[in-house]
């Protein structure tokens, strides 16, 4: 837990997705499960790097919600969500958004929403249907993402809250709510997902527009 919260800390400083100026767009974004196919494999859309508010913006706004509109994030939103949280941000080498002890890549993203639950392919930059299970067991926001780790290095926590915080600010900076949970039924968000052996969940975070 100590590490997780010293991890929080330390990624306000080494956030920079969201330093650019720009405008929150979303402009005319057809809703997540209107692009979920029968092959269950969802192309994500490019990041968009002039969205959202610089930096400290993204700071000033950032707090734990726990009161969620319905309505759903649209694809646009989850695909820059994703590529926030630890896409891919220099190809050449593979290296991701968040940081990683030793780059050890030990970190693993899955959403749940209505439609099921899918695995975040950092490569790719596709969602890959895992199940049909709706893992959020309270169902306050449309999505929930879920932080999941395969190493259990005392490091993998700090992993884990580097993810959490570029989540974060990138929800405070683009206008969406969020919260930072590590309560949850750990077996059966793990059943869920159908996670292989070794996979753990660490954190999850409901994801939605302010009520
Ligand atoms: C490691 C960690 C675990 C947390 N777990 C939960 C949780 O399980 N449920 C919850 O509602 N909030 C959780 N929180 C959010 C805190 O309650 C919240 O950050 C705190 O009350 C301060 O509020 P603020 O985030 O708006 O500044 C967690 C925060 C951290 C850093």
């Amino acid at each position: 837990m100590k590490k997780i919260f010293l991890a929080l800390v330390a990624a306000v400083a080494v956030s920079g997705a969201f330093a650019q100026k720009g405008v929150a767009q979303n402009q005319g974004a057809a809703a997540f499960t209107a692009a979920i196919t029968t092959a269950g494999v969802i192309k994500l859309q490019p990041a968009n790097l002039q969205r959202g508010e610089v930096i400290m913006q993204a700071l000033a706004k950032r707090q734990s919600t726990r009161a969620f509109s319905d309505k759903e994030l649209s694809l646009t939103d989850i695909s820059d969500l994703l590529w926030a949280a630890d896409g891919i941000n220099r190809p050449e080498k593979g290296l991701r958004t968040a940081p990683s002890s030793r780059n050890r890549q030990d970190i693993f993203l899955y959403i749940s929403c209505a439609a099921g639950s899918f695995a975040y392919n950092h490569k790719e930059n596709t969602l890959e249907k895992v199940s049909d299970t709706d893992c959020r067991s309270d169902k306050i926001a449309p999505l929930i993402i879920y932080i999941v780790a395969n190493s259990d290095d005392p490091s993998t926590g700090i992993d884990a809250g580097l993810v959490s915080q570029n989540i974060s600010l990138f929800c405070s900076g683009v206008g969406l709510a969020t919260v930072c949970r590590t309560s949850m039924d750990k077996k059966a968000v793990a059943e869920g997902l159908k996670l292989p052996d070794g996979y753990r969940p660490v954190i999850n975070h409901p994801v939605g527009y302010f009520k």
